[in-house]
C-alpha cells in the first residue's frame, strides 16, 4: 500500500525520519526535526531565489510551465482574452467567479467612480523633475495614496478592503497618465466617466485641445487584451513582494507601492523596454545571425527570452503575436517586427535554445504593439503595472483571509566570521578570510 509520507535517512546518524506529504509536498519546516544532538538548530531547506519552495497556497492562477497552460480560476488565458473585459477578469481574479451583468456592471460603475485623484495627490506628482520615470513617479504616489485614505490600514474589515481595492485599481490608471502628461510637459486631463476602462486610460494619455477624445476601438481592445494577459501570474518577484509586505500587515498602498518596485526591474517587467533597446542595437534583420553569436557566447541575452516557469512557447506571447497583426492593420507594421520575427525564428531552431527551453515570454512582443499605439518605452512597465495591480490585490486578498499565514520571514544560513573581538582588530592573514 503506498503512503503520503517521505521517509528520509540521515546517514550522519542513521536515523530515520518519517514526513507527511500535503498535495504531494513536504513541509520544510518539518526538516528541523532532523538533528545530529538536542540542541541542534536542525536541517533546512536552501532555496535562495525559490527555484523549488511553495510560499503559499493559492487558488487563483495556475500555469503549467512545461505544457505554456496558464489560467485563471481556472478558465484558460486563451477563452478569457477573447470574451471578457479586463475589468470582468479583474472580477474574477478577486472574487473566484465570473460577474454576472448586475454585477459586471456594478463593479464597472464602482471603479469609473473612483479614477479621480485628489487635488493634493496631484500636486504631489507635479513635484516630481521633469524627467523622472514614470515608473518610479508611479511607485513613490501609490505609497503617497496611504496618506490620503487612512482607512487602508484597517485591512480585516471586509468593506474598507474591497473600497481601498476599488480606489487602487481606478487610480493606477489616472496615475500612470499623468505621470506621463508629467514627463512631457503636457497639461493633465481628467478622467471621463462615459469611457471604458482602457478608453479612459487613452483619453487621459492622448487627449490635446479636441473637445472629446475619440479611441481607435481596436487600440483599446488591443490595450484591453494586454490587460487581462497581465493581470496575474500566480508568485512571480512582485507578487512575492506584495505576500510578503502584506504579511506585516502594511497597508494596501504601501504593499503595492513595493510590488512596482519589483516590477520596475529589467529581469521583470523591465523586460519589454529591453527588448525594443535590444531590437533598435541589433537594427536590420541581416544582423540577427551575429547578434545571436554573441548571446550564445555570453556576451549578453535575448531579452524577451527564457522564463523561469514556462519551459515552452509562453501562451500569452502567443496571444500577444495575434494581437500585434489587428494593432499593425491600423498603425502600419512597426519596422522592428522584421528583426523580431527574425530572432525568433533562429532561436526557436537554434541548439543553445532549445536545449535550455528558452521560447519567447510575454514581453517578446508586447513592446512592439505598445511601441505601434504610441506609447514611449519608459512607459512599459507603468502598463504592465496597471492591470497587474488586480492580481498583486487578489493575491494579498487571500493571503490576508489564509489562516496559514504568518508574517513572511526566511532563514539563512550565516557564512560570515565567527565570534571574534574588536581588541583582536589586526588584519587576518588573507587566507584566513578565504576560508
Ligand atoms: C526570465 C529569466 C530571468 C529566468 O531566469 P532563470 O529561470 O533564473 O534562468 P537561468 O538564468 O538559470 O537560465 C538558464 C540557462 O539559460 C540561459 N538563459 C536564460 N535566459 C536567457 C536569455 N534570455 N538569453 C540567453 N540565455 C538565457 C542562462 O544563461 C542559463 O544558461 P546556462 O545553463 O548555460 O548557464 C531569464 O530567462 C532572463 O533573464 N530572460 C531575459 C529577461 C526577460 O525576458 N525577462 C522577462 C520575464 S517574463
Amino acid at each position: 500500500m503506498s503512503k503520503e509520507t517521505l521517509t528520509i535517512i540521515d546517514n550522519r546518524t542513521g536515523r530515520e525520519y518519517e514526513f507527511p506529504l500535503i498535495d504531494g509536498n513536504l513541509r520544510t519546516a518539518d526538516l528541523r526535526q532532523i538533528k545530529i544532538a538536542p540542541d541542534d538548530f536542525g536541517v533546512m531547506g536552501y532555496d535562495p531565489a525559490f527555484m523549488n519552495t511553495a510560499s503559499c497556497r493559492s487558488q487563483i492562477t495556475l500555469i503549467d510551465g512545461d505544457r505554456g497552460i496558464l489560467r485563471y480560476r481556472g478558465y484558460p488565458i486563451e477563452e478569457l482574452a477573447e470574451k471578457c473585459s479586463f475589468l470582468e477578469v479583474a472580477w474574477l481574479l478577486l472574487n473566484g467567479e465570473l460577474p454576472s451583468d448586475t454585477q459586471l456592471s456594478e463593479w464597472v460603475d464602482e471603479i469609473t467612480h473612483h479614477t479621480m485623484l485628489h487635488e493634493t495627490t496631484r500636486k504631489f506628482l507635479e513635484g516630481f523633475r521633469y524627467d523622472a520615470h514614470p515608473m518610479s513617479m508611479l511607485m513613490s504616489t501609490v505609497a503617497a495614496l496611504s496618506t490620503v485614505y487612512k482607512d487602508a490600514r484597517n485591512i480585516f474589515d471586509p468593506q474598507g478592503r474591497h473600497r481601498n481595492i476599488v480606489r487602487l485599481i481606478a487610480k493606477m490608471p489616472t496615475m500612470a497618465a499623468y505621470a506621463y502628461r508629467h514627463s512631457r510637459g503636457f497639461p493633465y486631463v481628467y478622467p471621463d466617466n462615459d469611457l471604458t476602462y482602457a478608453e479612459n486610460f487613452m483619453n487621459m494619455l492622448w487627449r490635446m485641445v479636441e473637445p472629446k477624445y475619440v479611441a481607435n476601438p481596436t487600440l483599446a481592445r488591443a490595450i484591453d487584451v494586454l490587460f487581462i494577459l497581465h493581470a496575474d501570474h500566480e508568485q512571480n518577484c512582485s507578487t512575492n513582494v506584495m505576500r510578503s509586505v502584506g504579511s506585516s500587515h502594511a497597508d494596501p498602498f504601501a504593499a503595492v507601492a513595493g510590488a512596482i518596485g519589483a516590477l520596475s526591474g529589467p529581469l521583470h517587467g523591465g523586460a519589454n523596454e529591453q527588448v525594443l533597446k535590444m531590437l533598435d542595437e541589433i537594427g536590420p534583420k541581416a544582423n540577427v545571425p551575429a547578434y545571436i553569436r554573441k548571446v550564445k557566447n555570453g556576451e549578453c541575452k535575448l531579452m524577451g527570452f527564457g522564463h523561469r516557469v514556462y519551459k515552452n512557447y509562453d501562451p500569452r506571447a502567443r496571444i500577444i503575436k495575434q494581437t500585434a497583426d489587428e494593432v499593425f492593420e491600423v498603425t502600419g507594421r512597426n519596422p522592428k517586427l522584421e528583426t523580431a520575427l527574425e530572432l525568433e525564428r533562429i532561436a526557436l531552431e537554434d541548439d543553445y535554445f532549445v536545449t535550455r527551453k528558452l521560447y519567447p515570454n510575454v514581453d517578446f512582443y508586447s513592446g512592439l504593439i505598445y511601441q505601434a499605439v504610441g506609447f514611449q518605452p519608459e512607459m512599459f512597465t507603468v502598463l504592465f503595472a496597471i492591470p497587474r495591480t488586480v492580481g498583486w490585490l487578489a493575491q494579498w486578498q487571500e493571503m490576508l483571509l489564509d489562516p496559514e499565514t504568518k508574517i513572511a520571514r526566511p532563514r539563512q544560513v550565516y557564512t560570515g566570521y565567527p565570534l571574534r573581538d574588536v581588541g583582536s582588530m589586526e588584519e587576518p592573514e588573507a587566507e584566513t578570510v578565504m576560508a
